[in-house]
């Protein structure tokens, strides 16, 4: 049986890429972006996750404004990096896992969640710039360490999904695992944001306080955050402020009590404020999630170093 075993919420900023590409991370205003992701690279070193479906928004690469689907999954083997207007960023191939993506489809789809499969979709920043913070910098030959499942929600053309839909379409997610038949430890990130506008007279805008807020109830009080309306993001977190939605699909997915393991968060970068967190079931349904399949454990030696990571990781505000 396949688990959620975590959740990483985690902006996905352009520039942070750009950064990363052009081998600016020593730079002392990318290193204090970078640094904050460091402890996050090391749990995940340690969780090895055998699926990461990564909930993003596309930024008119894999869709123009002709067509603009609420939610769409990606089923195919593989998703290239796309071509953003400077050439594709020189990273891996997304390596896909179509099985496990067809059931989601079908179980929430079941589940009255009306999804757009996506055969063939090429992906862009919005999802490659937290698979490298979180999995770390790999040559454009390499591999990313694990097969991924793009989840593409629509936050650039009014209406967007409502935070309440997101949050009820993870629990569905939840429930798709859950009833695949194979033993793989899946995390699930939920990405964008967080408080930032890129146009128009409040361009830059960034309201820490509640960002700090949102983070808060993503662990505390997530019924909070799934009656928030579009107009507040809008007011109180800048125009793009809605990417945040987004966080409430990964948080649906973890059921109803998460325990915070890692916070990160600082401003700026580029003109956006930067958060990340890392949430992971709490309680029995944690102890179930963290059940690794006797063949992973056997090629890592018989070493299951998650506890001794967790007591590692530390957490970080700034
Ligand atoms: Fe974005």
């Amino acid at each position: 049986m396949a688990r959620i075993i975590a959740g990483i919420g985690s902006s996905h900023v352009p520039a942070i890429g750009a950064a990363l590409d052009n081998n600016r991370t020593e730079e002392p205003y990318w290193k204090r972006v970078f640094s904050g992701f460091e402890k996050s690279q090391a749990w995940m070193r340690e969780t090895r996750p055998d699926v990461a479906i990564v909930v993003y928004n596309d930024h008119a690469s894999a869709f123009s404004v002709e067509i603009i689907p609420t939610f769409a999954l990606g089923c195919a083997a593989e998703f290239p990096p796309a071509d953003e207007g400077w050439g594709p960023r020189p990273v891996p191939v997304v390596k896909g896992h179509p099985a496990l993506a067809s059931h989601i489809a079908q179980s929430v789809i079941l589940d009255e969640f009306d999804l757009t499969i996506c055969n063939k979709m090429e992906v862009d920043h919005g999802m490659t710039v937290p698979m490298n913070l979180l999995f770390g910098k790999i040559a454009k030959d390499g591999h990313w360490p694990c097969p991924v499942i793009p989840l593409a929600v629509n936050v650039v053309m009014y209406p967007p999904p409502t935070g309440h839909r997101c949050y009820m379409l993870g629990k569905a997610i939840k429930k798709a695992v859950e009833s695949y038949p194979d033993d793989l430890r899946v995390v699930i990130f939920g990405t964008g944001g967080l408080s930032h506008q890129i146009s128009g007279p409040r361009a830059g805008l960034i309201n820490s306080k509640w960002d700090k807020a949102f983070l808060d109830n993503l662990s505390k009080d997530p019924q909070k955050l799934v009656k928030i309306p579009h107009v507040d993001y809008m007011r109180e977190a800048g125009a793009e402020g809605i990417e945040m939605v987004m966080w409430l699909i990964m948080r649906g997915a973890l059921g109803d009590n998460v325990r915070e393991v890692y916070r990160f968060y600082t401003v700026p970068a580029s003109n956006t404020a930067v958060g990340h967190i890392i949430l992971e079931p709490s309680g029995a349904a944690r102890k179930a999630a963290a059940h690794k399949p006797a063949g992973k454990a056997k090629r890592s030696g018989g070493k299951f170093k998650r506890a001794a990571a967790r007591a590692k990781v530390q957490r970080v505000r700034s």
